[in-house]
């Protein structure tokens, strides 16, 4: 099991920082993203039964927009500060704080797993043993639904919406990233990029969505 590492605590910390803005600022964002709507909207018709896991669930809208679609999901966070948000935001909903790095579900026990700009605070390196993890508890055909940002930079930021923090955000390559999750078991990738919708609405990146599977005994 990996152990805490400096990066994840100062990730952690970064983030209760900022939860109650990240809150504020990013909850209502599906309201204007039609294809991440539409993204999620084929993962609730692709997969009918069985436990969805939202890693890094932040305040838990993209936990909210499944359950609302009949999926069964519960939503993850290293940041208590954004369980807390998520919580407060979603009652009825189950979240908890942990580490998908070291996810407390047994092997081969989840439907799907979505990780919505969730593994973008870990280098590139270190992305197969995150994937690793996630493709250790997807049950056999199981999809990883995954978001990043692309590109080569390592964005370091010391402020969102006012609010003073520290974090590392890594850009990636969508190739790199093929390649950890096909080095991690998984197949049958399927990516899409997208350009950022109006700068009111998101961080004017270049946007990758890709689905991958455990596959089939
Ligand atoms: C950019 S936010 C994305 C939140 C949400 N999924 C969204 O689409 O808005 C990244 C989230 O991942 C969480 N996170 C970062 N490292 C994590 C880890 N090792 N395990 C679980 N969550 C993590 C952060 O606390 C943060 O809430």
């Amino acid at each position: 099991m990996p152990q805490k590492n400096s990066s994840a605590s100062s990730t952690q910390a970064g983030y209760d920082l900022i939860a109650q803005a990240y809150a504020d600022h990013v909850y209502g964002e599906l309201a204007h993203k039609p294809f991440d709507r539409a993204f999620l909207d084929r993962l609730a018709a692709d997969v009918p039964a069985g436990q969805v896991l939202d890693v890094g669930c932040g305040p838990g809208h993209v936990t909210r927009y499944l359950a609302d679609r009949g999926m069964t999901v519960q939503g993850l966070d290293l940041s208590g500060e954004m369980v807390a948000q998520a919580h407060r935001l979603n009652p009825g909903l189950p979240f908890l704080q942990g580490d998908m790095r070291a996810l407390p579900c047994a092997d081969a026990s989840l439907a799907a797993v979505v990780a919505f700009y969730a593994v973008i605070h870990f280098p590139p390196a270190e992305l197969q043993s995150v994937f690793t993890e996630l493709a250790r508890v997807l049950r056999p055909g199981g999809l990883l639904a995954l978001a990043f940002h692309v590109g080569d930079e390592v964005r370091q930021v010391e402020a969102l919406w006012g609010v003073a923090t520290r974090l590392d955000f890594h850009f990636f390559q969508p190739d790199q990233v093929v390649q950890s999750l096909q080095a991690a078991g998984l197949t049958d990738i399927e990516l899409t990029e997208r350009p950022p919708y109006d700068a009111t609405v998101e961080a004017q990146t270049q946007r990758c969505y890709l689905r991958a599977h455990k596959p089939s005994q």
